[in-house]
């Protein structure tokens, strides 16, 4: 998730994109840039890091001129560094280009502009863009002609802009699918370009939305929309009455919120480009080298992380297990650092964090190496040491998560762990093409399950508003949901201040039954999967026993309101994703429990985001 801006007026434009990029630096700090039009030159400013670097590059080398656009990365394709750092220029430096998304099919885009002699100075996915605009601006075409031509080719999600000393005066924004903003800002005699509304409100209150599939035309006096076939659109343009607070969340109260809907776009970034088109094979970015050969050879996976990617780590060994048939561990890294663990050259180490930078982690996966093994991590911050020191690396491309509470990063995590088990399920021949084929296509509608799952959030808020009050919650899962049991406990707690158990339900008799009375809201994860019978059994011991069950059911379970107080539904799914559905309405739960009993819930007492001390 990266943040593009632009201006075209009268004024200075750079102190204006750099005030723009501070408002969307919650969206990356990989690297920051502009490229500023002056006296018919295009001026390109660029630095590694914080968008502080920036201004201090900018201060050594001051840039000035009345248009321009500029970035804020969060890296994908190429480590964070200044030469993968946005705006990317043509061969001539004359056109530039800054991107928010992933262009899935720009290595083949790039073989025929390598062939025809164009030279390439970054890792990125987005140059190739800017050296097919140079083709086709070579041919006399003004900027948004270029842009028809150039981008419909470009597969992915995309949101896009273009500016060039070749038709100066002028920024070209194309939004190519639904990943990513941009939004056009109207002024007096100069107008605007943000991938969100925060980068606008010191100018503008008056917007329009670019919608996917179409550009905006933006000079400094008039904003035009074309469709892909390069027709007139018509646009209204809407009034924002936000403050900047909300501004910054997006309008949600917290970013926990945010992050929470975030959830159905940061899963399609995740799965994007993972699938190759002509084997159905599952592929990850160069940062996974690991051989077909270690991985038939593979005698074990133990996978670790803290807290909520612990349980990450818990739902991975089920999915592994299945589809992939390589047995598995799961290993709290605190503990693993310590124990003088067991680690031989044939095991592979999946260690998951979404900061990179846990401390635990760390050493677990040094432990890890010093054995022998391959260490492959799971993370979602770009350059992190996680992913530095790891032989391979997965992202989870989630964006930012700025709520200590990991909500977006875990459901990324086990849409990465499912890749996973598919990736080493082909490479093992643990099942056929047919069936890998139906494994993903489920995986790639979940984005559409998890939004109406959100749709239901107005019910999840009322059961939190009934039982905020409780000072104990027990959740109860089996199988694959059992870590969704665990993680549920987790959240609530952690946001809320309540004493919350998660449990295998099977674990009840062996010593959890002695909490049940009538002041325990249970919450059982009963779907429609081989365990679904036994927890139904589960459920009826805790009514037996004056016990309040919550039930998170299927949505056509017609059965389950007979058994239960209260009954949160969700889609159905092949049952290794469910975990992804069930998790969205607790998490929700434990947000409105927390938010309704006033608690601070980006920044619950005594936690921190990334655990970098032991
Ligand atoms: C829970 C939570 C923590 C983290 C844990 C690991 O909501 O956020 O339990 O999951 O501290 O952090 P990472 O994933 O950064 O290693």
């Amino acid at each position: 998730m990266c943040g593009i801006v632009g201006y075209v007026g009268s004024r200075d434009a750079t102190p204006l994109l750099v005030s723009g990029l501070r408002r969307l630096e919650y969206r990356g700090y990989d690297s920051a840039g502009v490229a500023v039009q002056e006296d018919g030159q295009l001026e390109v400013r660029r630095a590694e890091g914080k968008l502080d670097n920036l201004v201090q590059v900018i201060a050594q080398k001051p840039v000035s001129g009345t248009s321009g656009i500029g970035h804020t990365r969060w890296a994908t394709h190429g480590r964070p560094s200044e030469h993968n750092a946005h705006p990317h220029v043509d061969c001539g430096a004359v056109t530039a280009v800054i991107h928010n998304g992933i262009i899935e099919n720009f290595e083949e885009l790039k073989v025929p502009l390598l062939r025809a002699g164009h030279r390439f100075t970054s890792e990125t996915d987005t140059e190739v863009v800017v050296h097919m605009l140079e083709d086709e601006l070579k041919q006399g075409r003004s900027l948004e002609e270029a842009a028809l031509r150039v981008v419909p080719r470009l597969e992915g999600a995309a949101a896009l802009a273009f500016v060039s000393a070749k038709d100066p005066g002028k920024i070209v924004a194309a939004r190519v699918s639904n990943a990513g903003g941009v939004i056009v800002g109207y002024g007096k005699g100069e107008n605007h370009l943000a991938s969100d509304i925060p980068a606008l409100l010191e100018h503008t209150r008056t917007v329009s939305f670019v919608e996917p599939g179409e550009f905006a035309v933006i000079t400094a006096n008039e904003v035009r929309f074309l469709g892909r076939d390069g027709r007139p659109v018509e646009k209204s343009r809407t009034t924002i009455t936000w403050d900047p607070v909300t501004a910054a969340k997006a309008g949600y109260k917290h970013f926990m919120l945010k992050e929470i809907h975030e959830q159905p776009r940061v899963l399609s970034d995740t799965l994007l480009g993972r699938v190759d088109r002509g084997s159905g094979r599952v592929i990850f970015d160069e940062d996974v080298r690991i051989a077909d050969e270690q991985v038939r050879r593979l005698q074990r996976i133990t996978l670790l992380g803290c807290g909520t990617a612990g349980y990450a780590a818990l739902a991975g060994k089920y999915l592994i297990e299945r589809l992939a048939r390589i047995p598995c561990d799961v290993e709290i890294p605190s503990e693993y650092r310590y124990r003088d663990p067991v680690v031989t050259q044939d095991q592979l180490v999946v260690a998951l964090t979404q900061s990179g930078e846990t401390v635990d982690t760390l050493a677990a996966i040094d432990e890890a190496r010093k054995g022998g093994a391959r260490v492959l991590a799971i993370v979602n911050a770009m350059g992190s040491q996680a992913s530095r020191v790891a032989d391979d690396v997965i992202y989870l491309h989630a964006g930012p998560e700025i709520s200590v509470a990991s909500t977006k990063a875990y459901t990324t995590m086990l849409a990465d762990l499912y890749l996973l088990a598919v990736f080493l399920g082909q490479r093992r021949g643990t099942f056929d093409q047919g069936a890998a084929g139906k494994l993903l296509a489920e995986l790639f509608h979940l984005p559409t399950l998890v939004d109406a799952v959100l749709a239901e959030e107005p019910k999840v808020k009322a059961l939190a508003y009934r039982y905020h009050q409780s000072k104990d919650f027990l959740y109860l899962g089996r199988g694959i949901n059992y870590p969704t049991a665990l993680e549920g406990a987790h959240k609530l707690k952690e946001l809320s201040y309540s004493h919350a158990e998660g449990a295998a339900a099977g674990e009840m008799k062996h010593g959890i039954n002695a909490l049940i009375d009538e002041s325990l809201p249970v919450v059982a994860i009963a779907l429609q999967d081989g365990t679904y019978r036994k927890m139904v059994s589960n459920i009826q011991e805790v009514r037996a026993r004056a016990g309040t069950v919550i039930a998170l059911a299927n949505d056509d379970d017609e059965d389950i309101g007979q058994h239960a107080s209260d009954v949160i539904r969700i889609p159905r799914t092949n049952d290794l994703l469910s975990p992804i559905l069930a998790v969205v309405p607790l998490h929700l739960f434990a947000y409105h429990v927390a938010d309704r009993r006033g608690n601070d819930v980006d920044q619950p007492r005594n936690l921190a985001k990334a655990v970098t001390v032991e």
